[in-house]
């Protein structure tokens, strides 16, 4: 779908969002999201934070999952997808705190196949996303699985491709302050939610989104593995559209 610009788009993917756990509130039940971070959702937040301030949305049924975090990475530091979500929505809305989960960028290197194990089994046994929102990386990325992931992978620690780190390089001073890797939901993680919605702005997107909705299937763009599902819809603006 293609918006006149990322800020109708926004509200709009806000508005079914809370469109979800309204149905999900009448029907006593959660709402399981999936939550991305990074310039691209920041307007998405933004709309539910008013429509929680302003229209009494609650999320106190929504349990959420973020897409990745950083390693290492300390939780209060300025960087982290922690204080990411926290200062741009969780600390705005009236979420129950343990039900954030995302990534911990603190644990030790032998602990970390068994937390990915348990992040997964966490989303399982909620019964899956119902929702998963993404953003695309310039490498083809989603969460942080970068060019050479797997279509059936799962949680897991990755290395972050150059480009990756290159265009994260602002938010730390330089490129060599970005961490080299990183924890991420996996591409079949992501596959498994009811839903995908991944959303893309502006012209610097707009190759990777031609690549992503109109190239071959090739772990070399994991977006590209999106074509293989029923549940995604591409949600763009004029700009990030204008190669298709
Ligand atoms: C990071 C995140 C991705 C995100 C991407 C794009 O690498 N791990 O989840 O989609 O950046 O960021 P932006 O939305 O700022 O363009």
């Amino acid at each position: 779908t293609v918006y006149p610009n990322p800020e109708i788009a926004s509200i709009a993917v806000a508005h079914r969002i809370a469109s979800l756990i309204k149905n999900k509130q009448q029907k006593g039940e959660s709402a399981v999201l999936g939550l991305a971070t990074g310039s691209t959702p920041h307007r998405v937040y933004v709309e539910l934070i008013r429509m929680h301030k302003e229209e009494g949305l609650s999320f106190q049924n929504v349990i959420t999952f973020n897409l990745d975090e950083y390693y290492p990475m300390q939780p209060d530091a300025e960087q982290s997808y922690v204080s990411f979500m926290y200062n741009t929505f969780f600390d705005h809305i009236d979420i129950d705190k343990n039900n954030v989960h995302i990534p911990d960028g603190t644990i030790s290197k032998n602990e970390i196949h068994g937390y990915c194990l348990e992040y997964e089994r966490k989303i399982s046994a909620l019964g899956g996303l119902d929702l998963q929102l993404l953003g695309i990386g310039r490498t083809g990325h989603i969460g942080f699985n970068e060019p050479g992931s797997a279509p059936n992978s799962g949680t897991r620690l990755v290395t972050l491709d150059d480009l990756t780190r290159r265009d994260a390089s602002r938010n730390f001073g330089g490129k060599e302050n970005v961490p080299t890797k990183a924890i991420t939901m996996g591409v079949g993680t992501i596959f498994k939610a009811k839903e995908i919605i991944l959303m893309a702005w502006n012209s610097t997107k707009a190759d990777i989104v031609k690549k992503a909705v109109e190239g071959p299937i090739t772990a070399e763009v994991p977006a590209t593995y999106l074509q293989l599902s029923d549940n995604v819809e591409f949600v763009l603006d004029t700009e990030s559209s204008s190669a298709l």
